[in-house]
């Protein structure tokens, strides 16, 4: 079926089943690769975009869902105003290890702070808890979302 799909302020027309996940969209026909693929099953966090700014878990979402939303991938969050906050704090405290997780922690921590720009440590763990990082990177990644919810 032919699917229209807006991706960071593109339309993207896409030949594909309905039931295709996002995730392999944005991979394997788009060749968007900064999105991740971990479990598959909705319980690591890497696939993590935005639909309409809610943080997403794209692996388990199949494209005609989407309607008329919004995507947006780690390949823009940076232009967005929390998400180069977002990013810069990250620069910042050097949150990165192996990398692999990272993209859908940040997806996460933009929606986080563009829904709610001064949360506490309860709402980071609320937000942040679905993704999953093997590094253990996780103190860093709550003092970069401190860090960047003091800067707005
Ligand atoms: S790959 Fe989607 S949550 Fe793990
Ligand atoms: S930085 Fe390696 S899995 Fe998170």
């Amino acid at each position: 079926m032919a699917f229209v799909i807006k991706i960071n302020g593109n339309a993207h027309a896409i030949d594909a089943d309905g039931d295709t996940p996002l995730l392999w969209v944005l991979r394997d026909v788009l060749g968007m690769t900064g999105t991740k693929f971990g479990c598959g099953m909705a319980l690591c966090g890497a696939c993590t975009v935005h639909v309409d700014g809610v943080a997403t878990r794209s692996c388990v979402t199949p494209i005609d869902s989407l309607g008329d939303s919004e995507i947006t991938t780690i390949e823009a969050i940076g232009m967005t105003a929390a998400g180069a906050r977002i990013q810069k704090a990250w620069l910042d405290r050097e949150v990165v290890q192996c990398g692999y997780c990272q993209s859908g922690q940040i997806m996460s921590a933009a929606a986080l702070l563009a829904s709610n720009p001064h949360p506490t440590d309860v709402d980071i763990d609320d937000a942040m808890s679905g993704n999953i990082c093997r590094c253990g990177t996780y103190v860093r990644i709550r003092e970069a979302i401190k860090e960047a919810a003091q800067a707005s």
